[in-house]
């Protein structure tokens, strides 16, 4: 292969893999259910009244489906490809063995046309997760491969009504046909926002909820770009989770002074009681500007159920490791602009011919580099404190994979300590994050918003 930064060919990388997987000692288990089949694929899909062709999900005129799972029961989901490009899937905020993270390069060999991958894992935290490639990332994300992962409690929680609404927007010409979705002056800013916000690729839809029941909606920002400021004008409700996992601290209830800011790969748990009187409607807004778009509804049916919030089960912990914060070393990461440069654009994966950004002032050179080593070196079983120091004017949703983490501090704001996997940054803001670094594999590292990812703002963390 004359390219030198393709770091090993199909075989050789399986061959490693494999022996990766025995030493950490993930081997495949038992299943109790039916593999889950995934198949990549072109569609069409009408926002309003036109079809919009060119579209990446896994069902026809459909977008991706929501997938289901319940906490500690084994699961395998096969992923066919049926695009011409490479892809590969991952499973955002999972704390799952490294092999089934989905990173090519890092993590697998990127999955051909008409290949499929297994993978297999058991997911140790209920809550609300998502799900998208990591290859040709901008590309498969903008066009539409997002999708929701729910890992349901082993026990009811008492809720009348499962809502999820998957955030994403969609960039759309007069025709409604798909404008480019990268762009370098949005690249080198706050990324390139689309023009077509929709739940669930429907524009501002009303869902029938029963009237006096207990509902739980699950929010995910799942587009490659907005972050939104998120409010819920005469909804009686409180936030009952936070990227995935229960909150530790209360969330304030959003206001219109105050919204709650969720940007790409963050999720919220909304607990919400429906008005008894049939008909009501409530929307769930997002701030433009100071205009409120609403970006799904609730519509209130039938005879009231008569239900109370203080009914509802509280969410059982998920077993996260607390760090130890007196015995913690301190890591500094800065995320900031670098000198334009020429990004090399390698491997199967479709890096960026630009970089406009960087992680400690180096951006990350393109999926497919060899001899890149790890922004940070983590001791398996110890706690770090990580130090992100944005020093740009942007906002960037940065995320680890495969752990989970929480906030100490921040020089800007207070911010409740609750788990996540995505601490959105503000402009010039500093935060603190702690973790127990209790999940041996190459962590990818990176922020959300995808034009900054593919330019640069990206690495990985290594636990060994
Ligand atoms: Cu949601 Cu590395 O991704
Ligand atoms: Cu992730
Ligand atoms: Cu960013």
């Amino acid at each position: 292969m004359a390219n030198p930064f393709f770091p090993m060919n199909r075989r050789n990388f399986i061959a490693a893999s494999g022996a990766a997987l025995t030493i950490a000692g993930a081997g495949v288990r038992a299943q109790s259910r039916a593999p889950i089949e995934l198949h990549t694929r072109m569609t069409s899909y009408a926002f309003g009244s036109h079809e919009t062709h060119g579209l990446v999900s896994l069902a026809d005129d459909a977008p991706p489906p929501v997938i289901k799972l319940r906490q500690n029961e084994p699961a395998v989901i096969d992923v066919t490809n049926g695009l011409e490009d490479f892809t590969t899937m991952h499973w955002h905020g999972i704390r799952l063995p490294n092999a089934m993270d989905g990173v090519p390069y890092l993590t697998q060999f990127p999955i051909a046309q008409h290949e499929t991958f297994r993978y297999a894992f058991t997911p140790p935290d209920a809550g609300t997760y998502w799900y998208h490639p990591h290859c040709r990332t901008m590309n498969q994300m903008a066009l539409g491969l997002t999708g929701m992962l729910i890992v349901e409690e082993p026990d009811e929680i008492g809720f009348d009504q499962d809502l999820p609404l998957n955030l994403k927007d969609f960039r759309l010409d007069e025709e409604r046909q798909l404008m480019p979705y990268f762009t370098a002056r949005g690249a080198a800013r706050g990324g390139t926002l689309g023009n077509t916000m929709t739940s669930n690729w429907q524009i501002s839809p009303r869902y029938d909820v029963p009237a006096g029941g207990l509902v739980r909606v699950r929010l995910a920002v799942t587009d490659t770009t907005r972050v939104h400021r998120l409010v819920f004008p005469n909804v009686e409700g409180k936030i009952i989770a936070w990227d995935g996992h229960p909150v530790n601290e209360d969330i304030a209830w959003p206001t219109e002074q105050a919204p709650l800011w969720l940007g790409p790969g963050q999720r919220a748990d909304v607990a919400l009681r429906v008005p008894d009187s049939e008909g009501t409607e409530l929307d769930f807004t997002s701030l433009i500007g100071s205009r409120q778009h609403s970006v799904a509804s609730i519509r209130s049916v039938g005879k009231s159920k008569g239900r109370d919030l203080a009914e509802l089960r509280s969410l059982p912990k998920n077993p996260v490791a607390i760090p130890d914060l007196d015995n913690a070393k301190t890591q500094e990461l800065v995320f900031g602009w670098t000198p334009d440069g020429n990004g090399q654009n390698n491997g199967l994966c479709g890096s960026s011919d630009y970089t406009f950004w960087s992680i400690d002032r180096k951006p990350w050179p393109g999926d497919a580099v060899s001899g890149i080593g790890p922004v940070a070196n983590l001791d398996y079983g110890k706690s770090y404190i990580l130090r992100l120091r944005n020093e740009s004017p942007n906002l960037h949703p940065i995320h680890l994979h495969g752990l989970a983490f929480v906030p100490l501090r921040s020089n800007l704001r207070t911010l409740a300590r609750n788990w996540t996997d995505t601490i959105l940054l503000l402009k010039n803001e500093v935060v603190d994050i702690a973790l127990k670094a209790d999940n041996s594999g190459d962590w990818a590292f990176h922020c959300h918003v995808i034009e900054h990812q593919k330019t640069g703002l990206a690495g990985y963390v290594r636990v060994s």
